[in-house]
């Protein structure tokens, strides 16, 4: 690569303000020349390290789809406002003028969950402590292809993938007892998936229940503890998310799938 591109502290001066917390900010124009290179208009661009948002902003500014990834507080500080006025015509700098940006497109955001299981000290799965029933109800129904909706009025019916099928997630240990009252209740005509920490029972005695143990259906469901990043999740509803679900969601918005979920 040439270095004929100086680095331009202003285009992000410009943006956030003469003291700002990054110091040699990569150029918009060798970004552009980098992603003119690699992709066509359309494409994907990763960039999981985001920094102060470069490589996204170039690469929506040039008909790019993009995702980035960043854990520190600079996602909200930089990122989103630098996108927001890029989608609003708002940002006079960089490749702005060189490539025709006159504004437009959107994004969505997304907070990620802590890891849904930890090993304990004896180095056997359990479900992470920073997980409240909601959380984890929620997961669980991502992963197992439930929209998750809790009902306020039958504790045991926290999703659902079809009008009759229901998901139930906790983290009790449920004995027959507790299995054939669920059973009972869910009754001929609908069916219902429990996912619980442990059962003790046999599970094809309620044949409108379906029952798992949740470090198990987790586990089997996503690599988990590699050091690598093919992470496989299954399953994953087809349905758009709802607004609830996003901590933000800005402009026209994409077709992103991020999760919300460990
Ligand atoms: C040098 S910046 C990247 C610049 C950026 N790629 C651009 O287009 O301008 C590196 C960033 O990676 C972030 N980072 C480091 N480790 C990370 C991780 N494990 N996940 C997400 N972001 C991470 C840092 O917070 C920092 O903001």
């Amino acid at each position: 690569m040439r270095s004929d591109i100086p680095m331009n502290p202003r285009e992000i001066q410009v943006l956030f303000g003469k003291s700002d917390a990054f110091d040699t900010p990569k150029p918009e124009r060798l970004i552009n020349r980098i992603v003119h290179v690699a992709t066509n208009t359309g494409d994907w661009v990763l960039d999981s390290f985001a920094g102060s948002g470069t490589t996204g902003a170039v690469a929506h500014k040039m008909g790019r789809r993009w995702i980035m990834v960043e854990l520190g507080e600079h996602c909200q500080t930089h990122i989103i406002p630098r996108l927001k006025k890029i989608i609003d015509g708002e940002d006079p700098g960089g490749v702005t003028e060189a490539v025709c940006w006159k504004g437009g497109g959107g994004f969505r955001y997304y907070r990620l969950a802590p890891s849904l299981l930890e090993k304990d000290k004896w180095g056997n799965w359990v479900i992470n402590k920073e997980y409240n029933a909601a959380m984890l109800a929620e997961a669980v129904c991502k992963l197992e292809g439930f929209q998750y909706a809790p009902s306020d009025a039958i504790y045991w019916q926290h999703g659902h993938s079809t009008a009759q099928d229901f998901i139930y997630v906790t983290t009790a240990h449920l004995g027959h007892d507790q299995l054939q009252q669920l059973s009972d209740e869910v009754g001929p005509d609908r069916t219902l998936l429990v996912v619980c920490t442990a059962f003790r029972a046999k599970p094809d005695r309620y044949p409108n229940l379906t029952v798992k143990k949740i470090p198990k259906t987790v586990l089997s469901q996503c690599e988990w503890g590699h050091d690598d990043y093919s992470l496989r999740v299954e399953n994953l509803p087809k349905a758009p998310p709802k607004l609830g679900q996003m901590d933000l969601a800005y402009g026209g918005g994409t077709d992103g799938g991020a999760v919300h979920g460990g």
